[in-house]
This record gives C-alpha cells, sequence and structure tokens, in this order.
C-alpha cells in the first residue's frame, strides 16, 4: 500500500478530517520573465521549493507582459489548477482576470509585487518584502556613508507601474529626506536589465560632465548597478570610490563587485519567495487562513559583511 494509501485509509477509519496533501496539489505561476539574475534565481528556487513538497509547478513566462500574464491566468484557470502564483509585472489592471479566478475558486498567491486594488479578498496571500523599507535603507545607508557631504544622486528605477519601482523610489526618498546634502539630480528607469542599466547610465555621466557631477548612484535592483558600473569604468572613472554604488537584491555578482570595491552596499531580497507561499496554501487548505501579507527580510550588506562569503553562499541557486 502506498504511504497516500496507508494515510487515507487511516484517516477514514479514525473519522478525522483529511489534511491536505501538497504531493496532490498542482500550482500554475505567472512569472514576469527574465530580466534579471533575481529573477531568474526566483523562478529556480519556487521549482526546487515545489520539487522538495511533491508539488506539479506551471510556470508560464510572461515575457515581461501583463497581456500574456493575464493569458496565463485564464489558461490555468481553465486547467483547473489548485492554486495561482502570481508574480505582477504591473500594479494595476487585474481585478478583472483575480474576480474569473475567485469565482472558479482557485485561490491566487501574490509573489514578490503588490497590485493596487480596492478588493484585498482576491488574493490569499502576498509574500513580499516591504519595498518602501528596502529603499529607505538603501537611503539611510547613503546619508550615514557621506557623513554630510555634498552627494549629488543619480537614480536607475525599475520597471514603470511596477510596485517595487514605485516603492523603492518613495522608500529612498523617506531615508535621504531631513539631509539636504543628499539629493536626487537625475531619475530614469533601467528596466531592471543590466543593458538598460548601462545605456541610462551612460546617458547620465554625459550629461553630468563626465560623471565629475555624480556622487552616487541608488538602483532599484542590482543587476541595473551592475551595468551602470561597467558606464561608469567605460568613462574613466572608479565605481565604488568616484561614484558611490547603493541598490537592491544582493545577487552573486554584486558580492563579488563589492569585495572588488567596485560597488558599496546592497539591500537583500530572498529568491524564496515560493516556499512560504507553499507552506500557506498547504495551511490554507488544511483551514488556516494565512495573514494578508507574509513579509520576507530586507538586511543591507556592505564590504564589511564578508562579501566573498555571500557570493559563496548564492552562487549555485540559479542566479
Ligand atoms: O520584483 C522584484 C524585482 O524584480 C527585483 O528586485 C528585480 O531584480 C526584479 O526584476
Amino acid at each position: 500500500m502506498t504511504f497516500k494509501k496507508l494515510l487515507l485509509a487511516t484517516v477514514l477509519a479514525s473519522g478525522v478530517a483529511m489534511p491536505a496533501l501538497a504531493a496532490d496539489m498542482t500550482v500554475g505561476f505567472s512569472q514576469i520573465g527574465s530580466e534579471s539574475g533575481w529573477r531568474a534565481a526566483e523562478t529556480s528556487v519556487s521549482k526546487a521549493e515545489a520539487e522538495k513538497r511533491g508539488i506539479t509547478l506551471k510556470i508560464a513566462d510572461a515575457q515581461q507582459k501583463q497581456e500574456n500574464q493575464i493569458k496565463a491566468i485564464r489558461s490555468f484557470i481553465a486547467q483547473g489548477v489548485d492554486a495561482i502564483f502570481l508574480a505582477p509585472v504591473v500594479a494595476t489592471g487585474w481585478e478583472a482576470v483575480l474576480e474569473e479566478a475567485k469565482d472558479a475558486e482557485i485561490p491566487v498567491i501574490l509573489l514578490d509585487r503588490d497590485i493596487e486594488t480596492k478588493d484585498p479578498s482576491l488574493y490569499l496571500t502576498a509574500v513580499t518584502s516591504d519595498s518602501v523599507h528596502e529603499g529607505e535603507v538603501a537611503g539611510k545607508w547613503l546619508v550615514d556613508t557621506v557623513a554630510g557631504k555634498s552627494c549629488d544622486v543619480v537614480e536607475l528605477q525599475g520597471t514603470v507601474g511596477a510596485s517595487v519601482a514605485t516603492n523603492r523610489k518613495e522608500g529612498f526618498e523617506k531615508g535621504i529626506a531631513g539631509a539636504d546634502n543628499v539629493k536626487i539630480i537625475r531619475s530614469q528607469t533601467g528596466e531592471f536589465t543590466r543593458a538598460k542599466g548601462k545605456e541610462v547610465m551612460e546617458s547620465f555621466i554625459k550629461a553630468e560632465n563626465g560623471g565629475k557631477g555624480i556622487c552616487a548612484l541608488y538602483a532599484h535592483n542590482d543587476d541595473m548597478a551592475l551595468g551602470a558600473i561597467q558606464a561608469i569604468k567605460e568613462a574613466g572613472l572608479k565605481p565604488g570610490q568616484d561614484i558611490l554604488v547603493v541598490s537592491i537584491d544582493s545577487v552573486p555578482d554584486i558580492f563579488k563587485a563589492i569585495a572588488d570595491g567596485e560597488a558599496n552596499a546592497t539591500v537583500e531580497l530572498t529568491p524564496n519567495m515560493a516556499g512560504p507561499a507553499f507552506d500557506a496554501l498547504v495551511a490554507y487548505k488544511d483551514g488556516t487562513e494565512p495573514p494578508k501579507w507574509i513579509q520576507t527580510e530586507s538586511k543591507l550588506y556592505t564590504k564589511d559583511s564578508n562579501p566573498m562569503a555571500e557570493y559563496e553562499a548564492r552562487k549555485s541557486l540559479g542566479y
């Protein structure tokens, strides 16, 4: 007799309610795409977390398009999956399709980004960091580091309309508020990619007297910072010294850059959003309502945090 059959027979004989078996579940995951190292790691960690629990995970890559995510959600509903994970590329425009999931009684869990809605019953829970706090940590780090010195900052924003881009901007502004010596002089989207981060940084450098007017770069993710570091080097300046670099995610390559003195600080975003989401889902199927927000940790790392050890700890996670 298989374990599942044995468990079923025991439970039926005892008259006790049958617990939800993760191994029986199929979850559809509408993933944004592969814009960054962090995103690649989130996808591979999600697969590993599903495998660990025996859950069947179907991943649909939306290639940065909300319309593809909406199509994927409709297809998951038609397939009758047990739950849907959604990493929403932008914050607005989800109501109609999430109503459809709700009507089909399929719980939706948001991963790593939030949505704007007046109806929170459209999703079960959101597993995200506090992305305003992430920006604030980065801003405060810069204020402390420049210690009163005048500092003009350029900002590389994430995807326009994404909750994390809006929040990381707001948080950084909060972090530098009150420090009149620190101000953002230029801000533009780098779309969370290395290539665009480099391209936009090149234009910032050109516009700011070959980069001489720039004290620091704040990038909403490490990939854009890594592209910008390349642009700074090509302009004949020293990233990490002539231009301070602070960003978010904590991907392995940024730790190498910190160890080399080419980046200064990173705020961690864990790629393991799916693990807590699977646990919440299994508990929910067993009758436990999860909290509306499952918050992940946001930790600051600098050259004092043994960056090469952090690199080693992350290098095999699929970044
Ligand atoms: O939503 C999380 C953000 O999306 C990550 O910080 C960024 O790298 C990714 O593309």
